[in-house]
Formats: structure tokens, sequence, C-alpha cells
């Protein structure tokens, strides 16, 4: 976490972006009994998983998903392998960092925390409507603890 803190040099939306995604992850993940490995997984998915943001827009002066998918995974390799993190612990954090928009291929307990967390924090950030929030909860949410959480942070925003 100290490592992306200092590589977004205090960025304010996306700082607490990732302070947000972070915690929620942890909470769906400890909350679901996952064990420590994954945990492991989710928690370094859930600070990198937006690396790619400031890198693109440095480099191509916008960051839209294909210089992302592109250019996050590369980084986060590299941040990871510094730490000395295992060669297959990388490989599947990158996966999901580069993946973490693709809610069509989710093949795990990680990946599905990952994804339900960015979504409830972004659905707070970009203050979703109504029916956008329902549709992503009963398309996407598949936790218990997500789709409880999620449903009880926006009730006025849910038919109960
Ligand atoms: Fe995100």
């Amino acid at each position: 976490m100290m490592n992306m803190l200092i590589f977004e040099e205090g960025h304010n939306r996306r700082t607490n972006h990732i302070l947000k995604v972070y915690a929620l992850a942890k909470t769906i993940g400890e909350n679901e009994n996952l064990d420590n490995d994954t945990m492991e997984i989710i928690q370094c998915s859930a600070i990198l998983h937006d690396i790619g943001i400031k890198l693109c827009k440095e480099k191509y002066g916008l960051a839209d998903q294909v210089h992302q998918q592109l250019e996050a995974p590369l980084e986060a390799e590299k941040i990871l392998k510094s730490l000395g993190y295992e060669k297959e612990f990388i490989k599947r954090v990158s996966y999901l960092v580069k993946n973490h928009h693709n809610y069509n291929i989710i093949d795990g307990a990680d990946y599905q925390v990952l994804v339900e967390a960015d979504l409830i924090i972004n659905a707070f950030e970009e203050n979703w409507e109504n029916k956008k929030m329902q549709k992503v909860i009963n398309k996407i949410f598949k936790t218990k603890t997500g789709t409880e959480l999620a449903k009880r942070m926006f009730p006025n925003k849910l038919e109960q």
C-alpha cells in the first residue's frame, strides 16, 4: 500500500479510491471466510487495480481500457517482483488488475470480491441511479456479503 500511495503522488480522487476499494475488498473477503492466500491476492489486487490510470495518462494522454489493460499488468508485475512475491501470485494479481472491468470471465472468489468492491465504490463515487445499481447487483454480484452490503448501502436506490 505504501508503494501505491507514493506512486499516486497525492492525487486526491485516485488515492481515496484505492483506500476505499482496499478496505471494502478486505471486508467482503474476511466476511466470506476466504483463506489467507486468497485474501493476500485480494488485498494486493485491490491496491494495484487502477495502477494503469496514471501511467496511461502520462504516456498516452488518456486512460482508456485498452491502454490500461496493456500497461497496468506490466507495472503491477514489476512492483510485486520488487517486493519478492512468487511467480504464481504475481501472475494472478496482474491478471486481476488487467481484467477487473471484465465481468464475463470471473473465475474465482478473489476476482469476484475485487469486482464487487470496485463496483460499490464506483457507485458511491459516481452517484449511480436506481436502475443501474439494481441491474449491476442482479447481474454481477455473487457473494452473500457483497450483495447484502450493496443492498444495505443503497437502500433508497433498491426495490426492497
Ligand atoms: Fe477502481
